[in-house]
């Protein structure tokens, strides 16, 4: 079998460009260039200007490749001035994915805050794939404003699948918002799933991670139970270069998940 090299970026055109809130796009990249299993992620290379870590959003299981990006500095500024026709490049899979065999049987936990919702998208796709495997879906995600919430128009859809409960917040709100209003610790007091037994999985901006897992490890979920999207900076993706080192951990080859029994003895893991 052909032996692709993992340090050459496969060229994928951008089929679509969904623009999700003010700095945040989905790019629906055509076809598959790389294959993935939810956890996973991919660098996606701009020649000239760099490459930059990003899990996919879409489903592991089918559809086109896609990514859900915020921009926040050069890689990412430049993704964003993309357009539909353009070529970007993929490398990837790395990374492990999700042991969602462990999740069988059980309730799901999702925490999500911001752009973090992107890589828990392609979870709760892949779960939704297997649906009868699992118990009940639950997310609670939290955004700044009713504008930043990303998948506005996926979500109603999403609500009504019968094993699947969805709670939003939002930390400001607007006349149009009938929801929850505060950070997204606030939707954490009531917890309906059994904390000794369920996963939680968790992604967002390092503040929410830390004061969501503290909230989740006072609620009684198990330290080998809270799974968290650790977000270091990375090059190679291979656990070559060094660049993600977290405690013992590459971020890239050991993560990006990992859970808060791995890196509990860390100091600031969230930063
Ligand atoms: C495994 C993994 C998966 C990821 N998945 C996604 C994803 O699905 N969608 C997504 O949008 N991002 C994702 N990220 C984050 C993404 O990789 C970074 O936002 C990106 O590397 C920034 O590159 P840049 O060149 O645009 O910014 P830089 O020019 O490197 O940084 C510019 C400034 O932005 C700040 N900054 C960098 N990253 C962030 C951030 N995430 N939030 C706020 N400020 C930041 C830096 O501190 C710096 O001050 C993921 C990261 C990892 C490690
Ligand atoms: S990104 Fe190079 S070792 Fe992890």
């Amino acid at each position: 079998m052909e032996r692709v090299n993992p340090y050459y970026p496969i060229p994928a055109r951008i089929k679509k460009i969904i623009p999700e809130t003010p700095n945040i796009t989905t790019f629906i990249l055509d076809g598959k260039p790389i294959e993935f299993e939810a956890g996973q992620f991919a660098e996606l290379t701009i020649p000239g200007v760099g490459e930059a870590p990003f899990t996919p959003s879409s489903s592991p299981y089918g559809g086109d490749l896609e990514f859900t990006i915020m921009q926040v500095g050069r890689v990412t500024g430049a993704l964003c001035a993309l357009k539909e026709g353009d070529l970007l490049g993929v490398r990837g899979p790395f990374g492990k994915p999700y042991p969602l065999r462990d999740f069988e049987g059980k309730d799901i936990f999702i925490v999500g805050g911001g752009v973090g919702f992107a890589p828990l998208r392609s979870l709760f796709l892949a779960l939704v794939h297997n649906i009868d495997k699992y118990r009940k879906i639950y997310i609670r995600y939290g955004a700044r404003t009713p504008k930043d919430i990303v998948y506005r128009q996926l979500i109603p859809t999403w609500e009504k699948l019968p094993s699947v409960d969805i709670l939003m917040t939002v930390d400001v709100d607007d006349e149009s918002w009938k929801g929850r209003v505060g950070v997204v610790t606030v939707i954490l007091d009531e917890i309906p799933v059994n904390v000794k037994t369920a996963p939680t999985v968790v992604c967002g901006p390092p503040l929410m991670m830390k004061f969501t897992t503290q909230k989740l490890l006072a609620a009684g979920f198990n330290d080998a139970n809270v799974y968290l999207s650790m977000e270091q900076n990375m090059s190679c993706g291979l656990g070559k270069c060094n660049h993600c080192r977290l405690g013992k951990y590459y971020v890239c080859k050991d993560g990006p998940v990992l859970t808060w029994k791995d890196i509990k003895d860390i100091e600031e893991p969230f930063l």
